[in-house]
């Protein structure tokens, strides 16, 4: 049980539950679970920066309009608007909090921060802690949770689902501990900051991506989800099929970085006349189509004539690495590949972060706020972080306490079910989304995959019932089901539209899209 009947449950310890964590400490007790020090989810990973009008010759105005191009037509305005108001308020108090963002060298400068460009963006509008931003916030950040005494920090445990009680209403989370001993942590309000769906596909950006297990758990209670047909695929990553996922800064196009095919000749300015500076479905999508032309398994980004005192001065973290692995990009072009990076779907979310289900709130990546779209521009993703966490927080801080509604039952069961198996499973769930649903989806394949991933729930349903819970099992039925829901909602949207490509149906449909919206109970059957 709680500490105080008060309590707030944050699932999620990337940059969205550490703001909101800290948001909310001053008036009500904070318990957050956290992954370990070394996963700080996909935030630590984030390279470029945070997208805000901050230099005197930008607007919000414009900002607003980059962004709805970027979405293709399905941005929510008034979650684009709310977001890109917030932006200025939110660096400051990052700021204050002492985040080292990198300063403008430059003495004629308009603004004291540099500030960099990346795809999409009309204007340089994106300030940076050199090349590893989400680094340097979450370190930040975290330092000032770890201070504070009314968050209790929890990193020996992980949610395998949410608590409800009888009226519906979320009341916790049930959780396992190091041991596989459960634990329930009950609270007056959760939010759940648990990050995206990237880990349903076999290539991503990030070495541990989280595979939409917070959507699912929110779906459990009935939560509306939107968009999850939109997964962005980042168009650079490294390519090294020896090492682990390493992105390639979007900033690095941003500062003149050029995309080359395998004679060495850009390919860019034939596809769209905004060139390697495209937002990322048209240069993730160019670049497939480059690799399916070639027969190559991946293109070249050129900095070489930056010079290396510029190439290590922006980007020292992509220089060391690219050196550890035996690429000096001052001297030679990177091989890169486009690989699974942010989900623009998620929990339907108001400007507060309320979901559809009462006291459940969702921030971050987990979240459909309306922001996106069809395909997130650049740099946007760590400014919904800070607008939402924060705004949420305005909310939280003053809501009351809950009712007293007794609580559903649960029993879990005792079958063990082998982790090798559950992983095993989980990989042939990543293969099938890689192979049909990734940046090209055809009908067929979106019918096979459906077809086959009906038939893993059908195999699986019957063992889960009676089943002792594990982390491994519990991501694997979460994903499952979200790889489902995903398949679903592409498959109804018969247009092609931002990240959504169906060569079946290649044009814009209908003139006034809108968001696709489901339950977990549009499965069939619902249970699984
Ligand atoms: C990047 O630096 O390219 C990634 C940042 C983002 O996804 O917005």
């Amino acid at each position: 049980m709680p500490d105080s009947p008060h309590e707030t449950l944050i699932i999620g310890g990337g940059i969205a539950g550490l703001v909101l964590a800290l948001e909310i400490a001053e008036r009500r007790p904070v318990t957050l679970l956290q992954p370990s020090r070394e996963a700080l989810g996909a935030s630590r990973w984030a390279q470029g920066g945070i997208a805000a009008v901050l230099s005197p010759d930008d607007d919000v105005e414009a900002h607003v309009a980059d962004t709805l191009v970027a979405g293709d037509g399905l941005c929510d305005e008034a979650a684009v608007r709310f977001t890109v108001e917030q932006g200025p308020a939110a660096i400051e108090w990052l700021l204050s909090l002492g985040v080292p963002f990198t300063p403008d060298p430059d003495p004629e400068a308009r603004y004291p921060y540099h500030l960099t460009r990346e795809g999409g963006h009309g204007a340089r509008r994106i300030i940076h802690a050199d090349d590893a931003t989400g680094r340097a916030v979450v370190e930040t950040l975290r330092q000032h949770v770890e201070r504070h005494p009314a968050i209790r920090l929890r990193t020996d445990l992980t949610a395998i689902g949410l608590i409800a009680d009888v009226a519906g209403h979320c009341r916790g989370a049930r959780c396992l501990d190091e041991n596989g001993g459960l634990v329930e942590l009950m609270a007056a309000d959760t939010v759940l900051a648990t990050g995206g769906a990237s880990g349903l596909f076999r290539h991503t950006t990030s070495p541990d991506p989280a595979c939409g297990e917070g959507m699912l758990m929110a779906a459990e209670l009935g939560a509306e989800l939107m968009n999850l047909e939109f997964q962005q695929f980042h168009p650079t990553c490294l390519f090294d099929p020896d090492g682990p996922p390493f992105l390639i800064s979007e900033a690095v196009r941003g500062e003149g970085g050029l995309l080359l095919d395998a004679d060495g000749r850009r390919f860019m300015p034939e596809v769209d006349p905004r060139a390697e500076l495209a937002p990322r479905d048209v240069v993730a999508r160019a670049i497939d189509a480059e690799m399916q032309r070639s027969g190559r398994d991946h293109v070249w980004l050129d900095v070489r004539h930056l010079g290396e005192d510029a190439i290590r001065h922006h980007f020292p973290t992509i220089h060391a690495y690219c050196a550890s692995r035996g690429i000096d990009i001052a001297r030679e072009p990177i091989p890169v590949v486009p690989a699974a990076h942010y989900s623009c779907g998620g929990v339907s979310t108001d400007l507060e972060g309320a979901t559809t289900v009462p006291r459940l709130h969702a921030v971050g990546e987990v979240a459909g706020t309306g922001l996106h779209g069809a395909n997130r521009m650049a740099s946007n993703s760590l400014l919904e972080c800070l607008a939402f966490a924060r705004s949420c927080a305005r909310r939280l801080r003053d809501a009351s306490a809950p009712g007293d509604a007794p609580l559903t039952s649960w029993q879990p069961g005792t079958s063990p079910v082998p982790d090798a198996e559950c992983q095993a499973l989980l990989s042939e769930v990543r293969t099938i989304m890689s192979e049909s649903v990734a940046i090209v989806r055809h009908d067929a394949g979106l019918a096979a995959a459906e077809e086959r991933l009906a038939e893993l729930a059908e195999r699986l349903a019957p063992c889960i019932a009676e089943a002792r819970p594990s982390v491994p099992l519990a991501r694997l039925w979460h994903a499952l089901r979200l790889a489902r829901l995903t398949v679903a909602s592409a498959r109804a949207r018969r247009e092609s539209r931002g990240l959504h490509f169906n060569p079946d149906c290649p044009l814009h449909g209908d003139p006034a899209p809108q968001p696709s919206r489901l339950y977990l109970s549009d499965l069939t059957p619902a249970s699984h």
